[in-house]
């Protein structure tokens, strides 16, 4: 190993080398992709973040470094000077296939072992050991490339918000639980034995204050903490672009944040979007989607055939319209392609939706299958097919079951039929904003309202007269962007009133005592002057992890979490040391294995 010393300061990045630098000294500065010995020659491919350029070595390199290379193995750290020349035989794979440095200077900056795995672009190696050495995972081209088009993101965000006269402040991560719906990240209190601070869901509560305080316009880039069950666009810990703005409305916010979303585009992608974007309310969104975020890339809409089988005979349809649910059914076009094996694996999906079934119907040049069309009359089906605007071709999908089943499924469905009929190109960018989210949901389970949003969310003025009496159709002044099926962000208008907020409150089954020990301060501020004011934020993972076309956030995160919220890498959550627990005034309850 050789020592690194300061006249051996990079010149160049290796990727960007060009046939003008031909002539020129190069000092470049990486680790060894790969190392060919032809004998008389040797080749070292050098990355570095920005690419790979060739080292050459041949007859006229002096005997100490040809000895010297011919020693290097892949990842390597190097360090290596000479003229840049260009290439006898050129690679149109790289853009520096063009050019080579015929290397003078070399020094081994420090040796490695062969890596576990082989440091690639779409290396398809076991993730979970690319997760356990994901220092070397983040060498790979295409993740460097994730996390670098990440910050730029991040510093497009900075920008834009600055530009329009937002104030970035920071708000604690030690505080009393934000009430964003998921389950807390807790932290002992070491001073306080047997207290604990709650890790933030979100700012909210702080950036609702910060309004009250006057400031007016404020950005943050905040991580936020939630202990709920992981998916591919799920982290536990995962980061917010956080905005709240005073005396505004509703069109103030949304055309804000399009600016936003139009800024990043414009420079990060060089593209133009298309403003204002189109807006649904939530009613709509169910109706034709079934989703409260739909994918608006494909058709594939639902339809209400209720009316046509209340009265049938078949009694899996009769019985659901009966019941107060609903028959509604999608054109899946081109989907009768579809095997025998791949419907099944629909009504699989479809179980996991809690259908009971699946009910389908096939034409194919006229000819018709169907798992249904059986047990319906003649008129029945001829009903069914005109209003489904069935064509050769075409595969229905029926589900007969309580309104959130049918939803849900359905909703699921047509975005896994467009999915293998090949309509979801990430890079075709539908955005769309869904408004008049109702403001409660109910829990069967619970028996009890919850905010659909969060308790500070103003409800519409029209509705608020129903709060009491009808509280599931008041809807709320809320909205969310929705990009590609995805939930981008989602914020509303708040209260700003002692007596809404309480009212809220009670709505929800929070007690006024409850309400007071854990929103006390809120409330107290309420009574000095609370000017009207409202938000959003996006979620950041996500809306980087779309720009770049993936399906998982965790390719746009430096140390993300796996499925069961463990980080592999440094083996965390790990066990406390019992002097620490001791100290925290903490016993631990042993579990059963
Ligand atoms: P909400 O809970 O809708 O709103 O969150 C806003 C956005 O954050 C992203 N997001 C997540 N990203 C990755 N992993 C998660 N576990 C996760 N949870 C949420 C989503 C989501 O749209 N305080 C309000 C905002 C407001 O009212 O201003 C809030 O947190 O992209
Ligand atoms: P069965 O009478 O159970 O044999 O069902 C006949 C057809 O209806 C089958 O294709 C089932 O998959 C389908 N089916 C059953 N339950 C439902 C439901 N809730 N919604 C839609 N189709 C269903």
């Amino acid at each position: 190993m050789e020592l690194f010393e300061k006249n051996d300061s990079r010149t160049h990045y290796c990727g960007t080398l060009t046939t003008e630098d031909i002539g020129k000294r190069a000092c470049v500065l990486g680790w060894v992709q790969k190392q060919r010995d032809l004998g008389s020659l040797i080749f070292i491919d050098l990355r570095d973040r920005s690419g790979i350029v060739q080292l050459a070595f041949d007859e006229n390199t002096e005997k100490e470094i040809f000895d010297k290379a011919f020693t290097v193995r892949a990842e390597f750290v190097l360090c290596a000077k000479g003229v840049v020349r260009e290439r006898a035989t050129k690679n149109k794979n790289i853009p520096t296939g063009d050019i080579e440095i015929v290397v003078d200077e070399l020094k081994i900056l420090n040796k490695a072992q062969t890596p576990p795995f082989e440091i690639v672009e779409g290396s398809q190696a076991n993730a979970e050991i690319r997760m356990k050495h994901r220092y070397l995972d983040l060498r790979r081209p295409d993740m460097q490339r994730n996390i670098i088009a990440r910050s730029k993101i991040t510093n497009l965000t900075r920008n834009y918000f600055n530009d329009n006269g937002f104030i970035d402040i920071e708000t604690p991560n030690l505080i009393r639980p934000t009430p964003e719906g998921a389950r807390d990240y807790l932290v002992p209190s070491r001073v306080h034995k047997g207290n604990f601070y709650a890790l933030p869901q979100s700012p909210q509560i702080y950036k609702q204050l910060l309004m009250y305080s006057g400031f007016d316009r404020y950005i943050q880039i905040a991580r936020c903490f939630r202990d709920e069950d992981l998916r591919a666009d799920r982290q536990p810990e995962f980061t917010q672009i956080d905005m709240e703005i005073s005396f505004t409305t509703e069109d103030e916010i949304i055309a804000l944040n399009e600016g936003f979303l139009a800024y990043v585009f414009k420079h990060f992608m060089g593209k133009e979007l298309k403003t204002p974007f189109p807006r649904m309310t939530w009613q709509e969104a169910m109706e034709r989607y079934g989703s409260d975020k739909p994918d608006v890339r494909f058709g594939f809409e639902l339809t209400n055939i209720s009316d046509i089988v209340a009265n049938t005979e078949f009694k899996v349809f009769a019985g659901a319209v009966g019941a107060g649910g609903s028959v509604r059914a999608i054109n899946v076009k081109g989907g009768a392609k579809f095997s025998r094996k791949e419907i099944d694996a629909l009504t699989e999906k479809a179980k996991h939706y809690h259908a009971k079934g699946l009910a389908w119907l096939k034409n194919t040049n006229g000819e018709i299958s169907s798992s249904y069309a059986k047990f319906l009359t003649e008129d029945e089906n001829k009903a069914i097919n005109e209003r489904m605007g069935l064509e050769n071709g075409d595969l229905l999908l029926v589900v007969a079951d309580k309104n959130k089943v049918v939803f849900d499924t359905l909703g699921a469905l047509r975005c896994e039929c467009a999915k293998k009929l090949g309509l979801t190109d990430p890079f075709d960018f539908k955005f769309l904003w869904v408004t008049e989210f109702p403001l409660f949901e109910y829990s069967e389970e619970d028996g009890r309202y919850y905010a659909m949003h969060h308790p500070f969310t103003a409800p519409m003025a029209e509705d608020y007269h129903l709060i009491d009496t009808d509280p599931g159709r008041v809807r709320a002044r809320a909205y969310d962007i929705v990009l590609n099926g995805t939930e981008l962000g989602g914020g509303s208008i708040r209260i700003n009133t002692t007596e809404m907020q309480e009212h809220m409150f009670q709505v929800l089954g929070i007690s006024k005592e409850d309400a007071n020990e854990k929103f006390g301060f809120l409330l107290e501020a309420f009574k000095y002057g609370v000017p009207p004011h409202g938000g959003l934020a996006f979620g950041l993972d996500r809306l980087v992890t779309l720009l770049l076309g993936k399906e998982d956030i965790r390719e746009v995160i430096a140390f993300p979490k796996a499925q069961n919220a463990s980080e592999i890498m440094s083996k965390c959550p790990s066990y406390a040391n019992p002097a620490d627990l001791e100290e925290l005034g903490i016993a631990i309850i042993p579990q059963d294995e």
